[in-house]
Formats: C-alpha cells, structure tokens, sequence
C-alpha cells in the first residue's frame, strides 16, 4: 500500500525550486536530508567553522561537529528554514519556548521562520514552500574560537 505523503517545494537563495514527497510525521530536516537537500548551506560560515574544526579539534569535538546540526534537538538553528505562504505558516504548531529561542539566533530571521526539524508532514501542509536562508548560524560554533597549534 501506497505511504501517504505530501508536497513540499524547497526554495534556495538562487531561487532554485526542488519539489518532493514528504511522509506524513516526517520532518522537514529529515526530509531535506533524505533528499539531499542541504538546509545548511555549504557556503555558510558554518560550513567553513566546521571543515576548519574537522581539520583542528580533536576527537571528542569534531563528533559534535560531523553531526553538522543537533539533528532536532533544538540545540542549534542550522535547520532554519522560512516558510514563504503566511496561509501555511498558520497552519503549523506554534513553536516552543526552545525553538523561539533558537530562532533568535538564526541569520536572516523573519516573520516566518521556523526550525525545519520542528516542521512535522501533515496534511494540511499538503503544497507548503519552504525558503532556506542564505546562509545559517550553528549557536553551537557561534563564538567558538579554534585553538592554535
Ligand atoms: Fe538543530 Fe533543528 S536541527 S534545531
């Protein structure tokens, strides 16, 4: 039997458009990931914090640091993403206390902003647009500054 899913269209910052099935419970993170879409940003400065500290840190870091984001543990704001209809913003959860503050700290916030990894496939979301922001602050690196060697 067919899995029921839903519609999503991602949108990059070159406006490129990628439309994919979505499993009903699946989040947008897991999602995006399934379909290699990188929500990251390979340009972002997280990216570059993270190949630096992959080259420099050692073990026990740099395992913090693979993991590229907290992978829904509302631990950093990689998965920043922005919903681009106010129509199916409203339909969405309000974010939690933990996810509000996160997103404070999420480069280009807006009015829509959500974390992908708190945006869970349901129906209603059935054609939903999700803009990712140019580029994303991990809160986990922000501030960290590599040792010398
Ligand atoms: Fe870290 Fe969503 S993946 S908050």
């Amino acid at each position: 039997e067919k899995e029921e899913t839903i519609s999503v269209t991602f949108v990059d910052k070159d406006g490129e458009e990628q439309h994919i099935e979505v499993p009903i419970g699946m989040s947008m993170l897991e999602a995006a990931h399934e379909n290699d879409i990188e929500l990251e940003g390979k340009d972002s400065d997280t990216y570059l914090i993270q190949r630096f500290a992959s080259l420099h840190l050692s073990n026990f870091v740099l395992l913090g640091f693979n993991e590229r984001a907290c992978e829904g543990s509302l631990a950093c704001s990689t998965c920043h993403v922005i919903v681009m209809d106010m129509e199916y913003y409203n339909k969405l959860e309000d974010p939690a206390d933990e996810e509000n503050d996160m997103l404070d700290l999420a480069f280009g916030l807006t009015e829509t902003s959500r974390l992908g990894c708190q945006v869970i496939a349901k129906p209603e979301l059935d054609g939903i647009r999700l803009a990712i922001p140019a580029a994303t602050r991990n809160f986990a690196v922000d501030g960290y500054v590599p040792k010398p060697h």
